[in-house]
């Protein structure tokens, strides 16, 4: 069930800033900045060949990622995201062989309008693991 690599996670403190010399020294496809409140970041996309880059800022006083940026002040590596094919049928395979689900389990709908879910990074080697719909 496990597809492709969708995109790795970098946060940070101010996510355009981050994403510019993605555009200028490599010359990717660096998209625009979008709110995601219901996530409490801002999100800016770097297109490459074969997945993506996806920069993330807090947003809003409660921001999950906001500890995060406070403790890694130039911005770090914050999750990974694969492909699914069906995210139900993942998260209960996952949860029968004894992964942790983040929140209370039902899929929110992510930054490219597809269901995901976060996997306790405990279970996973230490990375906070996003897997969304494909
Ligand atoms: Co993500």
């Amino acid at each position: 069930m496990l597809g492709r690599l969708n995109h790795v996670a970098i946060a940070v403190a101010d996510a355009e800033k981050a994403a510019r010399i993605y555009g200028t020294a490599f010359g990717a496809e660096i998209s625009g900045a979008v709110a995601l409140p219901e996530h409490g970041v801002i999100t800016v996309f770097a297109t490459l060949p074969n997945t993506k880059i996806e920069f993330i800022q807090p947003l809003g006083e409660n921001s999950p990622i906001q500890k995060f940026v406070d403790r890694n002040a130039d911005g770090g590596i914050h999750h990974i995201c694969y492909e699914v094919p069906d995210i139900i049928a993942a998260r209960d395979q996952l949860i029968a062989e004894g992964a942790r689900v983040l929140g209370d389990g039902t899929p929110k709908i992510g930054a490219h309008g597809k269901p995901v879910l976060f996997l306790h990074p405990k279970d996973f080697s230490g990375a906070l693991v996003e897997i969304e719909e494909s």
